[in-house]
């Protein structure tokens, strides 16, 4: 085991957690996919680096090796009501306030899954689900995070370079290990009460688009809106120009500052 994992070991909570570390994978979502219906709930799969990362609505996720924490976590929820958007708002928060703390910057979040610093993402969530089609319990979850821990020795590609960022200055193998297990440690916290939301105000009052121009992504259209609230439910209220409003729900629409 190398240091970076050892030192993630000393300083998480949870004993039932167990932790696999690649030094590549494709992807840590696709690797974790095919071993999870034989693993238990906890089980990370953490890579150095990923060759095929994957993002949101089929994109790709930039994952240069020694830069960023790529990381999946197995989650097998036994409740037929379990909401995955309550499960990628969880991570949202306990990654901002995990960058928060170390690096004394303020970390915002853009609904749903995108954590900012400086305006620029540092991090990115994807929460992937096989549902039992008898039960409707999932067979398990997939919570994959992807955090610019420090900057790539080569920069960011040219398509992400004026929207990426990074959480901390200097490359430090210690900053890393403890962001990363700051961010287990505030996820399973809010995970294993879930339905209690206890991050629901910190995601409220973290969120970077309230009160903003907005431009609504949805089926193949894009339209102007402004950003009103986010609801109990984490869905985002929005009023287009013609003065209708609209909650829109995670899995559907992208957005952007307008
Ligand atoms: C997004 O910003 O659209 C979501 C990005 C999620 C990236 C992480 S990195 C670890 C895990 N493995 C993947 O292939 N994707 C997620």
């Amino acid at each position: 085991m190398n240091n970076y994992i050892k030192n993630i070991y000393k300083s998480i909570n949870f004993p039932f957690i167990d932790i696999e570390y690649h030094t590549f994978l494709p992807s840590t979502n696709s690797y974790l996919k095919e071993i999870a219906n034989n693993r238990k709930e906890g089980l990370i799969i953490i890579a150095d680096g990923q060759t095929a990362g994957k993002g949101r609505f089929n994109r790709t996720f930039f994952s240069p090796d020694n830069s960023g924490i790529y990381m999946s976590i197995l989650l097998k929820p036994k409740n037929k009501g379990f909401n995955s958007t309550f499960i990628t708002t969880a991570a949202a928060v306990a990654v901002a306030k995990a960058c928060e703390e170390l690096s004394g910057k303020e970390a915002q979040i853009k609904w749903v899954n995108d954590v900012l610093i400086n305006n620029k993402k540092v991090c990115g969530i994807l929460t992937e689900g096989c549902i039992n089609p008898k039960s409707g319990i999932p067979e398990y979850v997939i919570l994959g995070i992807g955090i610019n821990a420090f900057t790539p020795k080569n920069g960011f590609d040219a398509e992400i370079k004026d929207i990426a960022g990074s959480v901390f200055c200097e490359n430090s193998l210690s900053l890393k290990s403890m962001l990363t297990a700051k961010v287990i440690n505030y996820f399973f916290e809010y995970y294993l009460n879930l339905e209690e939301k206890r991050f629901l105000t910190e995601y409220k009052n973290k969120s970077v688009i309230t009160g903003k121009d907005v431009l609504v992504y949805k089926n193949n259209s894009v339209v102007s809106a402004k950003a009103i609230s986010i609801d109990d439910e984490f869905r985002l209220l929005v009023e287009y120009e013609n003065g209708s409003r609209e909650f829109l729900s995670s899995g559907e629409v992208s957005i952007k500052l307008a």
